[in-house]
């Protein structure tokens, strides 16, 4: 069996550098290594949409933001396949099979689900379409036999999910779907990258995100208002590096490069930090070396970005050709569920003379 690779992201907003720490850097990086066989990236707008459905402006308006982000990114579309969710309609004819091999209740115990129906008071008023939306994503996942999804944690249930599902379906009907495992980040500080103010994750609604798009300035802004250490205020003072943002981040971005280039008086983020807790080491230096290693990372995408914004067309032109390309896939993955569930009735010879012969001998 081969190794197909697929994740994808709601096109809500565009993307930050808590994305990128979590997932989007590592996608470039097995992107580059090329050990697969296949790999997909997807907006995933039909799920975006499962808590939007009074604003598919906001979605519409997000889809080429997002896409500059991937390709800003550095995921090429010669070795990715890039497309959009709502274009591939045999998704929705997967989740509706799916749908019929799981209960509400297992729905209802997922954690992630749980969660966010609290977030968006949806505690009385389900949308049902949002309800099923972790059905939506195995048909995502099994639909293009992806065995490997790179994602956060927090994705984790999704999967669960999927796998089984994917064992319902296999021991219903045949073996044609594929389980999947979750690829997490290796770093513990990328998991979940707070925010700037350190209070949550990093989350459009709460105004705490640096943008991939963000503007040097823009980036140094944010960083200067980093939330610190609150007990460190004279320099002299001994620092906390736990809850503190500039040293989460740094967990998160900064290489031993970043400090033989930039830093070189310490060998390292241990040392760095060992120095900080000691006392003598200011706020403002650390906050300048941390906007100078994610300047690092974000100018080669923000140069990148702006070439793709010079032909705006060609940019919907390589979603259009991905999304033909994921369709492809698609289609035969349909055409075996179809023929595995038995319901492929136009190509089945056997179902025709079968019931063609019992019907002559009714007229005997
Ligand atoms: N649920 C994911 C998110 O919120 C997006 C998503 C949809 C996804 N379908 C997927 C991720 C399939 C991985 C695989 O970010």
């Amino acid at each position: 069996m081969g190794k197909v690779i697929l994740t994808g992201d709601r096109p809500t907003g565009r993307l930050h550098v808590g994305h990128y720490v979590g997932s989007l850097r590592r996608r470039v990086e097995l992107q580059n290594e090329g050990d697969y066989d296949r790999m997909f990236v997807f907006m995933a707008d039909v799920q975006a949409l499962t808590d939007n459905a009074d604003n598919p402006e906001k979605i519409r308006q997000n889809i080429i933001e997002v896409a500059l982000d991937y390709l800003a990114a550095g995921l090429d579309p010669e070795k990715c396949t890039l497309f959009i969710q709502s274009q591939i309609p045999e998704l929705s004819e997967l989740t509706t099979y799916l749908m019929n091999l799981i209960t509400v209740s297992r729905v209802q115990r997922n954690p992630t689900v749980k969660t966010e129906i609290k977030m968006r008071n949806f505690e009385a008023n389900i949308p049902l379409g949002f309800f099923c939306y972790p059905v939506s994503q195995a048909a995502d996942i099994t639909l293009f036999k992806a065995n490997i999804v790179p994602a956060g944690e927090d994705q984790e249930p999704m999967l669960e999910v999927t796998r089984e599902l994917v064992n319902r379906f296999n021991n219903t009907y045949g073996p044609v779907l594929v389980e999947p495992s979750i690829m997490l980040p290796p770093e513990g500080a990328c998991r979940r990258l707070p925010g700037i103010d350190g209070k949550a994750k990093m989350s459009k609604s709460l105004g705490n995100c640096i943008y991939l798009s963000d503007t040097a300035d823009e980036v140094w802004q944010k960083v200067r208002s980093m939330y610190t250490d609150p007990t460190h205020v004279n320099l002299n003072d001994p620092g906390h590096v736990e809850g503190n943002m500039v040293f989460t981040y740094l967990d998160a971005f900064s290489t031993p490069d970043d400090f033989a280039e930039c830093w070189p008086e310490y060998s390292g983020l241990d040392e760095l930090k060992e120095h900080y807790c000691k006392g003598g080491l200011g706020d403002m230096k650390c906050k300048k070396f941390l906007n100078r290693v994610l300047n690092r990372t974000l100018e080669p995408m923000r140069e990148r970005r702006r070439e793709f914004e010079k032909d705006i067309p060609e940019v919907y032109n390589i979603l259009k050709k991905g999304t033909e390309s994921a369709r492809e896939v698609a289609a035969r993955t349909i055409d075996e569920v179809r023929h595995a569930m038995r319901i492929d009735y136009f190509n089945d010879a056997a179902l025709i003379a079968e019931q063609a012969e019992r019907f002559a001998s009714k007229q005997q």
